[in-house]
Formats: C-alpha cells, sequence, structure tokens
C-alpha cells in the first residue's frame, strides 16, 4: 500500500480493510447479542462519514431493522453568539423506539453531545452510540459510548468515508497523517544472473542511495561465522530461501544503520509476498514507501549461461553447479515472481528488457528511476 496525497497532506497505510471488516462485524454482532430477541432496533448513521461504515455494518447486523441517516447542520441564530444544530433528515417517529446511532468516529465528543441533546426529547426508548473510532485522549465529555471498534491515538485519519477537506473518504481502508516521504525507495527485481547486482552498483552511486543485497549481507555473516551466518549458510547452500523472519529482521536492521540516506535500491528482497508486506509496513511506520518495483527482465537459458560463467570466479558454491541453479530458478518461479503481480497490482511494476550492454540497461533503469 501507498501513501497517498490529499492537497497539501500525506497520508500513510494505517487499518488495512480486512481489519476494518472485521472490526465492524464484531461490532454488529455485540450489537445484536445485546438487544432482546425480537427487538426491531432504528440504526441511524450521521452523515457525511458513516455512510461506508453504516452500509457495511447493517449487512453483519443479523436481524431486522430499519436505517436512516441524518446530517448535523448548524445555522447562526438570529443573535451573533448563538450556533443552532439541528438534524436534517429525521422523519420518522422514534417514540418507544430503540435507536441506535452510528458515528465513523468520535473526537472531542462536541457533536456527540449534540446528537445526545437533540435525541434526549424524542421520547425513545432507549439511546445507544456505536462509535467505529475513538480518539480517548482528545475525548473531553461526561457522555456514554455504548460501543467502541477502535480506540486511536490522536491522529488525523481518511479512507472508509472519513475525509480531509472532502477528499479520501473513497479510500477502502483507513490511512494516518504523516509527513512528507523523504526517501526514493526501490525494490530491483529480476532472477538471479539478471544483473541486478552491476546495475545496483551503477545506480546507488548516481542517485545516493544505500544498496542492500540481502545476499551479500548474508555472505559478509557466513564469512565471519556470525550466528547470522550461520543460519543462513544452511539454507544457502542448498539453493533454498533463507527462511523470511530470518532476512526481515536482517533487512530492517541494515535500514536502521542507515536511517539518515536517502533511500535503498534493495536487491534480493523482498522475495515473498509476506517479505514485500512486512517491508510496506516497516516503511510504513517510518512515514516511507517503495516507490515503485523496476525489474530486469532476461530469458532463462542466457541466465544460466551467465551464472556458470560468473561461477568459475565468484567462488560462490550455488553459481557451479547447473542443478543447483536450476533450483534457484524454481524458487523464483514458483514464490518471487508472485511478486511482480504485488506490486503491479500497487501500480508499481516497471519492466526493463535486461539483454544488452550494461550501459544500454543503466540507461533504461535510470528513465524510470527519474519518474519515481
Ligand atoms: P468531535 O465533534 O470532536 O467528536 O469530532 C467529530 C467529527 O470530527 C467527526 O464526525 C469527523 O467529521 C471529524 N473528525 C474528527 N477526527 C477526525 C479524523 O481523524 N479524521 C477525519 N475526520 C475527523
Ligand atoms: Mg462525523
Amino acid at each position: 500500500m501507498k501513501i497517498i496525497k490529499l492537497q497539501d497532506l500525506y497520508f500513510t497505510p494505517f487499518i488495512s480493510k480486512d481489519k476494518i471488516s472485521k472490526i465492524v462485524k464484531h461490532l454488529a454482532e455485540q450489537v445484536k447479542a445485546d438487544l432482546p430477541k425480537d427487538e426491531v432496533p432504528i440504526f441511524v448513521g450521521i452523515l457525511n462519514g458513516c455512510f461506508l461504515f453504516a452500509a457495511d455494518f447493517i449487512r453483519e447486523f443479523n436481524g431486522n431493522c430499519e436505517v436512516s441517516f441524518v446530517k448535523l447542520a448548524s445555522y447562526q441564530g438570529t443573535s451573533s453568539s448563538e450556533n443552532v444544530k439541528q438534524l436534517l433528515g429525521i422523519n420518522e417517529d422514534l417514540t418507544d423506539r430503540t435507536v441506535i446511532i452510528l458515528e465513523d468516529i468520535i473526537d472531542t465528543g462536541t457533536t456527540l453531545q449534540e446528537i445526545y441533546n437533540i435525541f434526549r426529547n424524542k421520547n425513545v426508548k432507549q439511546l445507544k452510540v456505536v462509535t467505529l473510532f475513538f480518539k480517548p485522549d482528545v475525548f473531553r465529555k461526561e457522555l456514554p459510548i455504548d460501543y467502541i471498534g477502535k480506540s486511536i491515538e490522536d491522529k488525523f485519519i481518511v479512507g472508509y468515508g472519513l475525509d480531509y477537506n472532502g477528499l479520501g473518504r473513497n479510500y477502502p481502508a483507513i490511512y494516518q497523517l504523516t509527513t512528507k516521504p523523504k526517501m526514493k525507495n526501490i525494490v530491483l527485481f529480476g532472477p538471479p544472473g539478471a544483473g541486478k547486482g552491476t546495475q545496483a552498483t551503477l545506480l546507488k552511486e548516481k542517485y545516493n542511495l544505500v544498496h542492500i543485497s540481502t545476499g551479500d549481507v548474508f555472505r559478509f555473516n557466513i564469512k565471519n561465522e556470525t550466528e547470522l551466518g550461520k543460519l543462513a549458510k544452511s539454507f544457502m547452500d542448498e539453493g533454498d530461501l533463507v527462511p523470511d523472519e530470518v532476512t526481515i529482521n536482517m533487512l530492517k536492521a541494515e535500514v536502521e544503520k542507515n536511517a539518515t540516506a536517502n533511500g535503498f535500491i534493495f536487491d534480493g528482497f523482498p522475495r515473498t509476498e509476506s517479505q514485500a508486506i512486512a517491508l510496506d509496513e516497516f516503511l510504513a511506520e517510518k512515514g516511507e514507501q517503495i516507490n515503485g518495483m523496476v525489474a530486469l527482465e532476461v530469458p532463462e537459458d542466457l541466465l544460466v549461461e551467465r551464472l556458470l560463467e560468473r561461477g568459475k570466479t565468484s567462488g560462490r558454491t550455488d553459481d557451479t553447479d547447473e542443478s543447483k541453479i536450476r533450483n534457484r530458478f524454481n524458487e523464483y518461479n514458483t514464490k518471487t515472481a508472485i511478486l511482480k503481480e504485488f506490486y503491479q497490482a500497487q501500480g508499481n511494476y516497471f519492466g526493463i528488457n535486461g539483454v544488452g550492454s550494461v550501459e544500454s540497461i543503466t540507461v533504461s533503469l535510470s528513465k524510470v528511476f527519474d519518474t519515481l
């Protein structure tokens, strides 16, 4: 998921669509469980922010119910200091009804106060309040909130109905206000032997980026016989991928070591979808993101040839044996190539023809880097 920009502000992914669904479902189940068996409540959504929440909530509510929407409008009274609030849209007779308010977010509680004031005179049987989000640190009222989906810290959020200056309501996930991203982070992608290492070395100079090759970091650790090295070696010698958790932790440590960098070229990482998700989350916490995956595309037979050639001089045990090389392609094709789809879905995949001279490929890559 990417950082989004709404007018002058940047927002980083915060709560996924799936997480929201779970929260909404849980709320609907709780509300249902607390109602008398045959009670038909009337849900009243407070517009505009609640429209998506209300739509999902009532579909998770397992029972008969009515639904209505209101808008809280303020108009200036005759005296200049008078600010009168009015609910627009309530036409139903609410006498002796169970009214359940659906709010997207309760912040200071000022809006909630107005709602309580207005419903107080409507002779309802009971009034309950359900809010998807709640900011406990800024809530200033002594008013009951019966159901809270999720309490969050006092940071501005958008998405799933919530807006910033009218924008952002259409995003299916929730995003949190962040600072403008400072880094250019690129995943350099391609099968073994595609020339990632060579190109990364050239591009890091040109764009003043830090190159992190997970393979190199592992080999460094193996050479120095660190704990991580011993662990990684057992997998790499067989042409297998090192387990995700080991790799992710190592990568995070490398990024932290270079906290002030202009950005990173990730080479050999992420290699699985779960690594890609972990990387997105890790960067999002820093208000940064992957700007793009740039992939070198080279036919497999040409690659085997190149790797065997490299194996003669590189001393890499995984480069000398054709069956081990084929095993790496197998790993690549079954697990890693899924990443192409992952970044494509984000609109973040850029394929480059990796056949040609080193210089010409650097030129093609630079054209893409410039746009990211
Ligand atoms: P309250 O009256 O201070 O509780 O604020 C409630 C209203 O403020 C909500 O209905 C939203 O319209 C708006 N609001 C408060 N916090 C946020 C936020 O983080 N994102 C978007 N709107 C918010
Ligand atoms: Mg609202």
